[in-house]
């Protein structure tokens, strides 16, 4: 015989307190912290990695407008968490040197491979930022916390977002090797998140 709904047991999680920091929990003030470091170092990746591209594809190619307009909102992405970074004191990652080559490096070499490497290249870093931002989101909203900076994070995944279907939409998983080359910039991507976090 089945049981009715009300004569199962209440799931355990219902009856629990809100959820609290456990011993060897970061306060969120070094989370925070830690999240604008990683944030302001990823865009600024990003627009060296359209440095890169637009460096190697030209002003002249086919898709140098759809290039200088993702370049140009990472651009604001950057100022806004450089203004961040400055309003409160903290420090950029150490990995800033390393990721201005790497980050143009990456855009470059893509670039070179071909337009639809340099869009899967796009693809890859920015569902790895899109991700990143959601779990900074989810975070935020779980201690109800930081508006201004939710509000910066939404307002950039959205372009994120749409620098990802730009991307596909130009071919990005048609460049040979998609699925390797997507991983391995993903695999790179989620290093440097890593390392920006801590360093
Ligand atoms: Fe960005
Ligand atoms: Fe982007």
């Amino acid at each position: 015989m089945t049981k009715s709904a009300d004569q199962l047991p209440k799931p355990v999680l219902e009856k629990q307190t809100p959820a609290r920091a456990l011993p060897g929990d970061k306060p969120l003030s070094d989370k925070v912290e830690s999240m604008l470091r990683v944030d302001h170092a990823g865009e600024f990746g990003a627009v060296r990695i359209y440095a890169g591209q637009r460096a190697v594809m030209g002003d002249t190619h086919p898709k140098a407008g759809l290039l200088k307009h993702m370049f140009e909102q990472e651009e604001v992405h950057l100022d806004k968490f450089n203004k961040m970074l400055t309003e409160r004191g903290v420090r950029p990652t150490a990995m800033g040197p390393i990721w201005h080559v790497a980050g143009f490096a990456l855009g470059a070499a893509t670039a070179f491979m071909g337009e639809k490497a340099a869009m899967a290249c796009t693809a890859a870093v920015e569902e790895v930022i899109e991700d990143h931002y959601q779990e900074q989101l989810d975070c935020l909203e779980a201690e109800n916390a930081e508006p201004e900076l939710q509000e910066t994070i939404r307002a950039f995944q959205a372009e994120e977002v749409e620098h990802r279907e730009i991307a596909l939409q130009h071919g990005a998983e048609e460049t040979p090797g998609y699925p390797v080359l997507s991983g391995l910039i993903k695999l790179g991507c989620k290093a440097a998140i890593e390392i920006s976090k801590r360093v």
